[in-house]
């Protein structure tokens, strides 16, 4: 195994921080990982994929080991199912493109979302209507203590919205090496209703969509939405769309009709949280370096050289804007690293 000493993590963060680590190792293969956590110095590390989630607000004192584990298989398949095993350094819009190309559907709405496999299941990925619990078939683990591996299915995960066992109860216990979704390979069951995919199927003319057109459709809504972190810092949405009471939101309704919201169940609510960034007033303002994107007021971006606190300097600025226009406190989605 390569170590390099004092790394800068620029290249591998998306907000484009020029953090550094003290020690840095590649992993390449689930036994490479058991053997690099058997040396004492990368006993507490920072695991990193493809860093499009993450806030380093300082250098880091740890070391990172970077997962770059390769390889998408067919593992198990009958008529209508087919088990597909990544490993969880393969870059997650690859296995998307993969799974179209092989006509396998499940995972087309979450096309072009950044990163890597082994992280999609630590904040259960979604976009557009769905999310990886609905094809997650299971994951395999090294535990971070003693090496040894673990398989975890479906009912171990609980998995949520952004939500996971992973960044709990086991936050920083496990390193998760392979991923196997379970998808169709027949009479695909389309997920559409999602406003933004119907209308842009619609104005491309779309009636009877293919796993493929969905995937097209949710790309170009991405791309005249989100910005691209090669062009411009940034790791998607920054906060989580608040969970509150129905009570609440007709609190928010009387004063503020057009309020999104989408139903949870009969007591609870999501509100779209880049709506109430917008009413107070921090779209597409800028703040020296950084600022909240004028197009999708959820996406904190980086316009120059922001180190990681100001960043987050902003992040709270915005927190407290929303606080007190709305007596709602919006919790970060992005992993803040000391
Ligand atoms: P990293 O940022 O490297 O890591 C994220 C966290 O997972 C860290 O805590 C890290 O320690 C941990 N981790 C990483 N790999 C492993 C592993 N193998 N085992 C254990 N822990 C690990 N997310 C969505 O859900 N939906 C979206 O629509 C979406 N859109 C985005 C759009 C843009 C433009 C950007 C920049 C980001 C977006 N994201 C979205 C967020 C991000 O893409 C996802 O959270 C993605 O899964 C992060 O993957 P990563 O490999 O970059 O993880
Ligand atoms: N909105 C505004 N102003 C804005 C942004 C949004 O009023 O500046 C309103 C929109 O008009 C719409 C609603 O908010 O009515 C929802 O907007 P959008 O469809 O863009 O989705 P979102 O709730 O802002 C979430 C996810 C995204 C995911 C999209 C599509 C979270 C925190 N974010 O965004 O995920 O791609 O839905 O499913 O749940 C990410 O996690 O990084 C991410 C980009």
């Amino acid at each position: 195994m390569e170590t390099k000493k004092q790394v800068s993590l620029k290249q591998y963060n998306t907000f484009g921080i020029a953090a550094t680590t003290p020690l840095f190792v590649k992993v390449t293969s689930s036994l490479v990982l058991q053997e690099v956590l058997k040396d004492v110095r990368f006993k507490d590390s920072f695991i990193l994929g493809g860093g499009s989630n993450v806030l380093f607000l300082k250098d880091l004192s740890l070391p990172v080991i970077k997962i770059a584990i390769p390889g998408i298989k067919i593992i198990e398949e009958n008529e209508d199912v087919a088990i597909v095993s990544a490993g969880a350094g393969v870059v997650w819009h690859d296995l998307v493109m993969w799974c179209i190309a092989n006509n396998l559907g499940g995972i087309e709405n979450l096309s072009l979302i950044p990163g890597l496999v082994g992280a999609a299941p630590i904040q259960n990925i979604g976009a557009y209507g769905v999310e990886l619990s609905d094809v997650f078939h299971n994951a395999i683990g090294i535990g971070r203590e003693k090496g040894g591996s673990r398989i975890f299915y479906l009912e171990d995960c609980e998995f949520g919205y952004r939500d996971s066992i992973f960044k709990n109860e086991l936050k920083d216990s496990y390193i998760i090496t392979t991923l196997r979704l379970s998808l169709t390979k027949k009479n695909h069951r389309l997920n559409i209703d999602y406003g933004a995919l119907s209308q842009t199927l619609e104005e491309m003319g779309v009636h009877s969509p293919t796993i493929s057109d969905i995937a097209k459709a949710v790309t170009r809504i991405r791309s005249q939405k989100l910005p691209n972190p090669e062009l411009l810092g940034n790791a998607g949405s920054f906060f989580k769309n608040p969970i509150v009471s129905n009570q609440k939101i007709k609190t928010i309704q009387n004063k503020f009709p057009g309020v999104p919201t989408y139903p949870i169940d009969g007591n609870y609510s999501k509100i779209a949280a880049g709506w109430l960034i917008e009413q107070a007033g921090f779209k597409g303002q800028q703040h020296g370096n950084v600022g909240m994107h004028k197009e999708q007021a959820l996406v904190l971006v980086n316009y120059g050289n922001a180190s990681g606190s100001e960043l987050w300097n902003h992040a709270q600025r915005v927190i407290a804007g929303v606080k007190q226009l709305f007596d709602l406190t919006l919790e970060p989605e992005v992993n803040l690293i000391n």
